[in-house]
């Protein structure tokens, strides 16, 4: 698609707000990638790292999340759905089937969805998670109100071919500011690629246009 194409089907907060999103709900994306923004092969991740687990329930128990298909298939059947979570799966499949989840066909339909179905009004759900993967992260960055990344400093094998949004760029351009977690090593995490101690830091990013 040519870039201006792209620009003009870019996400926007009205769309969210046409399909039932009240103003007032956080739209959040959360991922572990490496340095070079990898974040998967279609299946799997190039890394095992129980700290970023334990955080990514930590930010995401009690809330809406949504995902792509891919993403959803690419979960351990044992916590597929998450639990403790509201699960919305984005398909273009209308006769798609997730058993535990809600199916929408459209972006905007899945994060208002995924904010009805955790039962609520803006205060009770205050954040909607967005929890991937590459397609969905690049389509929602324009309506994302923050992102938190858990930055991995490791490599990954070729196959690993799907990557987040580069978030340094949205800081040159001026879209988002970032506050940097310190670096910290794991304790019993490891790479596909070997490194030894796994080092790691969770940055957390701030759209520049949110309220
Ligand atoms: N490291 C991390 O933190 C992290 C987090 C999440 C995911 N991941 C990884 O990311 C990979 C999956 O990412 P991905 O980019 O391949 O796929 P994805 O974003 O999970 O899902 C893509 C699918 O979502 C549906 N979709 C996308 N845009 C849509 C739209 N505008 N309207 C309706 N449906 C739409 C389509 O499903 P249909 O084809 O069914 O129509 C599409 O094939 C996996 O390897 C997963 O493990 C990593």
């Amino acid at each position: 698609m040519s870039e201006t194409a792209q620009s003009r089907d870019a996400l926007t907060r009205d769309a969210l707000r046409a399909a039932g999103l009240p103003d007032d709900v956080e739209v959040a994306m959360i991922w572990a990638q490496t340095t070079d923004n990898i974040i998967g092969d279609g299946t799997d991740m190039p890394w095992y790292l129980p700290e970023d687990l334990e955080h990514f329930k930590n930010s995401t128990v009690g809330a809406p999340v949504v995902m792509g298909r891919i993403s959803w298939e690419a979960l351990d059947p044992r916590f597929r759905p998450l639990p403790g979570r509201d699960n919305v799966v984005i398909t273009r499949n209308t006769s798609y089937d997730a058993p535990g989840g809600t199916v929408c066909a459209t972006i905007p339909e899945a994060i208002a969805a995924a904010y009805r179905v955790a039962g609520a009004d803006a205060s009770t759900v205050p954040t909607v998670w967005i929890l991937g993967g590459g397609e969905i992260y690049r389509q929602c960055l324009p309506v994302a109100d923050r992102v938190v990344v858990t930055e991995i400093a490791c490599g990954a094998p070729e196959r690993f071919t799907v990557a987040a949004p580069d978030m340094r760029a949205t800081l040159e351009d001026g879209s988002f500011t970032v506050t940097d977690g310190p670096w910290l090593d794991s304790a019993k995490g490891t790479a596909l690629t070997g490194e030894d101690p796994l080092r790691y830091r969770i940055c957390e990013y701030t759209n520049t246009n949110s309220k």
